[in-house]
């Protein structure tokens, strides 16, 4: 049985995962913030609504150019503010994250599945478990994980048959679910009964937060929530079992994340207790499989597109690892040009590319109050493609990420990680999964647009292309559009 709480800070409150109740809590919440919302359509819109769950990038842009970098609109049921730009993404992540919470935002359906992970709680009980999992994250834990994405990538990237088309996006997602079953739970996803019904069950869970959000409300039989609960049962099995037999024989050598975090220890010298643990490690699985994913997606939409950038990076990829595997080091150090190549994918596709907040007092910002209990969000995806910051926005240019363009940006102008005391966690280990995937590919393979293909970008939960993205894996030597010899 799991123990129960040792946390020598309040655990957060229970949140209701009735829908109603909390459809009817917004509706008395926004009556009670009358009169203090800052501009923008207040009048119940089903297409507004539809847009924003859809394609929100227009409707957010022109909201930001006419009414500046605060603004409201009626999305379903209640009012939302969006605030947009450096200044506002400043504000919300470090000067003034005390005004806000996660766990209320309209992202609290995520607590069913991930429950108090660090996500989803906020306050000294954040701080206290973030304060926890750091170590876990250092420079030493990742050079022992990067072993583990260079062997899982060496094995995706030798199934890949040149002349073949490949779904990119879902060939990731299943490498990424691979690193992350071994890094972060250290499970075996070939291994027939927990490893592979992890993954599973995992995939089936998050499909919740893929479907649109009415049918989230049904709650019988058969009904996508009642999925979500099944696999969450068989996923708490496996987790539960696994922080059991790891507490009853530790292993010293083990150096996946789920037994540093059973080894960890609070100010107090107090452990996680072993629910703390699951849901940590549940919201890690999360936040970590669907962003890096998509990342390396979109790295190689652009790549495609953009014949100059792919031969700059094996310029440098060449001269720097001369064929050999990548290694920290020299991701870190030596390679500057794939750093800006990623910097500029995350910038046009910041795969978190909303920050959810409820308000917990009434503020200011930039001449308007926000009510407390209000929805606030702040958005990288639109505010990376303000003009003013960012000219020709729409533009792939990684020269603008140089390391001197990078410093002299505007505070809060890039936040593809957040900011603040919730910046990503995983920020390098994404980063570096990122960069030994894209290498290891790119040292061997070349992968091609498919002619009269076009990608669109759906955005939830984390941004991905629709449909995924097929694309023609081509020896790395083949130039563009020739036919390459079939597997
Ligand atoms: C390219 C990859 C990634 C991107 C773009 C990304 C982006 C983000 C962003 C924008 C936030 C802040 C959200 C907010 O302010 O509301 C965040 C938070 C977080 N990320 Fe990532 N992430 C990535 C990879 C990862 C990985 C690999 C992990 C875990 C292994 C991870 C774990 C987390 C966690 C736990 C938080 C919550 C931190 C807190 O509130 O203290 N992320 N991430």
């Amino acid at each position: 049985m799991p123990t129960e709480t040792t946390a020598p800070v309040a655990r957060p409150p229970r949140m209701s995962d009735n829908p109603v109740r909390r459809i009817a809590a917004d509706i008395v919440a926004e009556w009670r913030g009358r009169g203090k919302f800052p501009p923008g359509p207040g009048d119940f819109s089903l297409s507004r609504t539809h847009q924003i769950a859809h394609d929100p990038l227009p409707i957010l842009l022109s909201g930001y150019e006419e009414h500046g970098p605060i603004f409201s609109l009626r999305l379903f049921h209640t009012r939302v503010v969006f605030m947009l730009g450096p200044e506002a993404n400043h504000f919300i992540t470090v000067a003034h994250p005390e005004n806000f919470h996660w766990r209320e935002s309209s992202f609290g359906d995520l607590i069913p599945l991930l429950g108090d992970g660090l996500l989803t709680i906020d306050d000294d009980y954040h701080d206290r478990a973030r304060a926890i999992m750091m170590p876990a994250f250092h420079r030493e834990q990742l050079t022992a994980m990067i072993e583990t994405m260079r062997a899982e990538a060496a094995e995706a990237v030798a199934a890949l048959r040149p002349g073949e088309a490949v779904d990119v996006y879902g060939w990731m997602r299943s490498l990424a679910m691979r690193i992350a079953m071994r890094a972060l739970l250290g499970l075996d996803p070939d291994e027939a009964g927990k490893g592979a019904a992890a993954a599973e069950h995992f995939e089936r869970a998050l499909g919740f937060y893929g479907i649109d959000y009415p049918l989230r409300l049904l709650r019988g039989p058969g009904s996508p929530w009642r999925k979500l609960t099944s696999s969450r049962q068989v996923l708490d099995e496996i987790v539960f079992g696994e922080i059991a037999s790891r507490r009853a024989a530790p292993d010293p050598d083990s150096r996946d994340i789920l037994s540093l975090l059973l080894g960890a220890r609070g100010e107090a010298g107090e452990a996680f207790t072993d629910r703390e643990v699951r849901d940590q490690v549940m919201t890690l699985m999360f936040a970590g499989h669907d962003t890096s994913t998509s990342t390396l997606t979109f790295m190689m939409h652009e790549l495609a597109r953009h014949p100059d950038v792919l031969a700059r990076l094996h310029e440098e990829q060449d001269r720097v690892l001369a064929g050999a595997v990548p290694t920290l080091d020299r991701l870190e150090r030596e390679m500057p040009y794939l750093e800006m190549v990623l910097d500029e994918v995350l910038r046009l596709y910041p795969p978190a590319w909303i920050g959810p907040r409820r308000a917990v007092r009434d503020f200011e910002f930039g001449g308007y109050t926000v009510p407390r209990d209000a929805y606030v969000n702040y958005c990288s995806w639109a505010s990376h493609r303000i003009p003013e910051v960012f000219p020709e926005p729409e533009a792939f240019i990684p020269e603008r990420f140089t390391r001197e363009r990078k410093a002299a940006l505007p505070r809060g102008a890039y936040v593809p990680f957040g900011g603040g005391q919730r910046v990503c966690i995983g920020k390098r280990f994404g980063q570096t999964e990122v960069k030994v995937v894209a290498t290891m590919l790119l040292q061997k393979l070349r992968l091609e647009a498919q002619p009269g293909r076009t990608m669109s970008v759906r955005q939830m939960p984390t941004l991905s292309p629709k449909g995924g993205l097929k694309m023609r894996v081509r020896e790395r030597g083949t130039p563009q559009g020739e036919p390459a010899r079939a597997a």
